[in-house]
């Protein structure tokens, strides 16, 4: 480690934050860059998540143009992977997804990827019926899905090998004095945001899923009113789910539980047999836009990136790559940088 090297912290150790972590770490290499978190892999929002590349519509950073940025680079960040040995460690899958509506051909198009991903197109005729007879929209994709029950040790153990440091304890401001050795901070604290921040745009958009041994499933599915059913690398696949906005309950409701199995079965009656792994519940850090940004905070350089919503697992590399040269941009700059 070169004792000039800049000192730099991310706060959080979600999909976000230990995304940043080990981009920062790559890139330089001899700096002194630590994680803290009092939330570790199965214990994050991010575990929770399906994590299928597949941004949702109200997706949005400062402009549109930003968001599709954004998605575009995650996509060749998880692509990279892909790519490698490390795949299946990682977590990363190539999956094929159909998205059907009863009632609204809108919801079946995602411009956020349709001109990204390797296959979309219109589905018609007998394949429409592959859910059932009633469906009068959909669309056929290919994807990836990144399963943070992986990809979490996976990355934190990357960035620890390559000289990365973390530290369990909680930020409860960034005039904590324990901040004050640090040249650079990172907040990806997600939810968190909304009490650190003081910020009043981040609400929490409850959601449950509940996970099943369905090592039969090759291929994804949404339907309508938030129905979805994501296979995973284990043989165990997720079924979602519910969008509570601004509900902070993170219980297990057993109606929202009867309501998601008795939806995805509908859409896959197969799913009525399947033995239950576990539920789980999350509460997706929703802000629009998302909040890519630097401030100084009582003269401690801090660069926010939070409020991905349920998007967070996908567009986690995109957003973590902007608030990285945001942070090398803002270390360049000649203001005082202790509390
Ligand atoms: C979801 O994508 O369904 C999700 C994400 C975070 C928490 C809960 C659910």
């Amino acid at each position: 480690m070169d004792k000039n090297a800049p000192k730099i912290a991310i706060v959080g150790a979600g999909v976000v934050g230990l995304t940043v972590a080990d981009i920062l770490q790559k890139d330089l290499n001899k700096a002194n860059i630590t994680v803290i978190a009092d939330k570790f892999k199965e214990d994050t929002t991010s575990s929770v998540a399906a994590g299928i590349f597949c941004p949702g519509s109200s997706f949005r950073g400062a402009t549109l143009e930003i968001a599709h940025r954004w998605i575009e680079d995650s996509w060749y960040y998880w692509q990279d992977i892909l790519k490698t040995p490390e795949a299946s460690t990682a977590g990363i899958m190539e999956l094929s997804s159909y998205v059907f509506s009863k009632e609204d051909y809108g919801v079946t198009r995602n411009s956020f990827i349709e001109n990204l991903v390797p296959i979309y197109r219109s589905v018609q005729g007998e394949e429409l019926k592959i859910c059932g007879p009633d469906w009068k929209y959909g669309s056929y994709f290919t994807t990836v899905k990144i399963g943070c029950d992986r990809y979490l040790p996976w990355v934190e153990k990357r960035f620890i090998a390559k000289g990365g440091k973390i530290v369990n304890g909680k930020i409860d401001s960034f005039t904590d004095t324990s901040l004050r050795q640090y040249d650079l901070v990172f907040n990806c604290t997600g939810l968190g945001a909304k009490y650190l921040c003081n910020d009043s745009n981040i609400f929490p958009m409850r959601g449950q899923v509940i996970r099943v041994k369905a090592p039969w499933l090759k291929t994804a599915f949404f339907g309508d009113y938030d129905t979805y059913i994501i296979p995973g690398l284990d043989g165990v696949a997720t079924l979602g789910g519910v969008r509570q906005y601004d509900t902070y309950n993170l219980k297990v409701c057993k109606h929202d539980a009867a309501a998601i199995l008795d939806q995805c079965s509908q859409m896959l009656p197969d799913l009525k047999k399947v033995e239950i792994v576990a539920h789980k519940v999350g509460l997706r850090p929703h802000r629009v836009p998302v909040r890519v940004e630097p401030e100084l905070i009582g003269g401690l350089k801090v660069v926010h990136c939070y409020g991905h919503g349920g998007n967070g697992v996908m567009s986690a590399p995109g957003t973590a790559l902007n608030a990285v040269k945001i942070g090398y941009d803002f270390l360049k700059t000649n203001v005082k940088n202790k509390i």
